[in-house]
């Protein structure tokens, strides 16, 4: 890839009901180089050079969620998990399409190794995509996430947390304890810290015994390192006789309560029908 072809081309994209402005440069065809505006299917996730094609294309399109398996489903949220190797030109354009918004240097070209976590939002046209992760299905890090995206058009709401949230979901039913892929962006550096925060500070404040660091993260799949970075960061990291203590002040507790009154969806482990490929 030459250096002028990497200069960031598309200006937006039309997908769904919804336009929105892209972030960073991304790898679409030669042809589409100097587009302002491509159109996208928002279930199959083809791109168009007019609204026009598009159009077209709907008319015959029968995809009305991601093309997996159906793994959760709790009041209007679904999650589909889809097989880079079985869905190969579905999941070339999903990153394609997150690459406009993630600033890495790489795209994985080579979907193969990963397995796509969907989350959709249900009506009655359809399961509409809100976000994924995807993940490594091997990784000799313990990575439960590799690259994570809420689309631009549903941010700040709390589907991020919700995906980090269905990560650790899984690792748990693993059996495992698991951290992002490094390094984070800075918004997913915020987002993995709210998260991280809100489920410690849940899990202390439920907790009358003695609770150790080891323990938090049995529970949670959290690491013990990000669980003791998180202590840290929001001082409830003491110092006191000689050893480390956790102390969650009032002001913590307030901080959390507050937040807990914005959340207003969660994951519902009981409603995940899933098993780990072996
Ligand atoms: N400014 C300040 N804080 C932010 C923020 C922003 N723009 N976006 C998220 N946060 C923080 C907040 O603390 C927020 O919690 P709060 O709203 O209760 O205060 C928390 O992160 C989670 O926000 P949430 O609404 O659940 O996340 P999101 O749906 O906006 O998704 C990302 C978060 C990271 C997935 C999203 O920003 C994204 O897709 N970014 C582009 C891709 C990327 O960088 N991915 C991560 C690296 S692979
Ligand atoms: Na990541």
């Amino acid at each position: 890839v030459n250096e002028i072809s990497r200069i960031k081309n598309l200006n937006r994209i039309q997908i769904g009901k919804h336009e929105v402005e892209t972030w960073y440069f991304s790898p679409y065809p030669p042809e589409y180089a100097h587009a302002d505006t491509i159109y996208i299917c928002e279930f199959c996730l083809s791109h168009y050079l007019s609204k026009k094609q598009l159009q077209r294309h709907r008319n015959k399109c029968q995809l009305q969620h991601p093309p997996g398996n159906e793994i959760y489903r709790h009041q209007d949220i679904s999650f589909f998990e889809i097989d880079g190797r079985k869905q190969k030109t579905w999941c070339r354009n999903l990153c394609l399409l997150s690459k406009l918004f993630l600033d890495h240097k790489t795209l994985y070209y080579d979907v193969d190794p990963f397995l796509f976590y969907c989350m959709t939002l249900r009506d009655e046209v359809g399961c509409h995509l809100i976000g994924y992760f995807s993940k490594e299905k091997e990784s000799s890090e313990n990575y439960n996430v590799a690259c994570i995206l809420t689309l631009p058009q549903w941010q700040r709401m709390g589907f991020g947390k919700l995906l980090i949230a269905f990560s650790y979901e899984l690792s748990r039913v693993e059996g495992k304890v698991g951290s992002p892929e490094k390094p984070l962006s800075d918004l997913g550096l915020l987002s993995y810290r709210a998260y991280w925060a809100d489920t410690i500070v849940e899990m202390l404040l439920n907790t009358q015994e003695e609770i150790t660091v080891e323990e938090i993260s049995q529970k949670t799949a959290i690491t013990t390192q990000d669980i003791l970075h998180t202590l840290q960061f929001i001082g409830a990291l003491r110092y006191y006789k000689g050893q480390h203590v956790i102390a969650i002040s009032d002001k913590i507790q307030q901080d959390h309560e507050k937040h807990k009154r914005k959340t207003t969806r969660r994951i519902e482990p009981t409603k995940l029908s899933w098993q780990p490929i072996k």
